[in-house]
């Protein structure tokens, strides 16, 4: 579908993946090397202290979800609940999630990414995740028809997240405004409680779609056994 597209993200400065060395205490988790019952495999980055993670784990015994937070004291009260959880389709990582995303993610091997209520970052819009050079690895990741799930607040982040989706990604993509019941995150609530309007955009990595990582992993990601 993609094949007579120039790609506008081929134009833009690379990410280099082979530049980060892998996080602090990092550990792949079994699903990477040995997914024995073949879920599919999705990836939350950001996930703070993990309410859409550990519902999403229950509701979905069929899919497996590693959800990374990078700081701290959020991380650790996602731990605790984890821990007490014990899904079995529950990975809790304490990392940044582009290093980790780098050291242990194949290529074409997530089923859905979430970002959800990601940091504004009004002021350094370079950091915002559709802005970064780092957002064509994550689609590298992603499998055909994979998606990529954005929720904000922001309508500026938003405007801009459909935007670069549309002319930079050059992915299919869709603009929904969130149920005011919706209770998905800790900021959902806090945000739809205060009367303030959500937005999620869905987008689709289509049949075809190149990246300049499709070939690229780290030596330590095993085949599967
Ligand atoms: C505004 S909070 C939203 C948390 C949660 N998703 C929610 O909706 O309640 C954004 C979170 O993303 C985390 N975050 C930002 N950049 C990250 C990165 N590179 N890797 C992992 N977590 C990150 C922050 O630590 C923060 O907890």
């Amino acid at each position: 579908m993609t094949d007579n597209i120039e790609l506008t993200h081929q134009q833009e400065r690379a990410f280099q993946p082979q530049r980060l060395s892998a996080p602090r205490d990092f550990i792949l988790p079994s699903i990477i090397g040995e997914n024995k019952n073949n879920l599919p495999l999705l990836l939350e980055i950001g996930a703070g202290k993990g309410k859409h993670a550990l519902g999403f784990a229950v509701r979905n015994a069929d899919k497996h979800l590693i959800a990374i937070e990078r700081t701290r004291n959020k991380f650790e009260a996602f731990a605790k609940l984890a821990a007490i959880q014990a899904s079995p389709n529950l990975d809790a990582i304490h990392a940044d999630a582009i290093a980790w995303t780098v050291h242990a993610i194949k290529p074409n091997s997530l089923a859905k990414i979430f970002i959800l209520y990601p940091n504004p970052e009004q002021h350094n819009p370079n950091q915002q995740w559709l802005n970064m050079p780092f957002f064509e690895f994550l689609l590298s990741r992603l499998q055909v028809n994979g998606e990529v799930i954005l929720v904000t607040n922001i309508e500026a982040y938003m405007d801009n997240a459909e935007r670069q989706a549309t002319k930079v990604w050059c992915l299919p993509n869709t603009r929904y405004t969130v149920a005011t019941d919706s209770q998905r995150t800790h900021f959902e609530v806090k945000y739809l409680a205060r009367g303030e309007t959500c937005w999620e955009l869905n987008m689709r990595k289509p049949e075809g779609y190149k990246t300049r990582f499709d070939e690229w992993q780290v030596g330590h990601i095993s085949e599967d056994k």
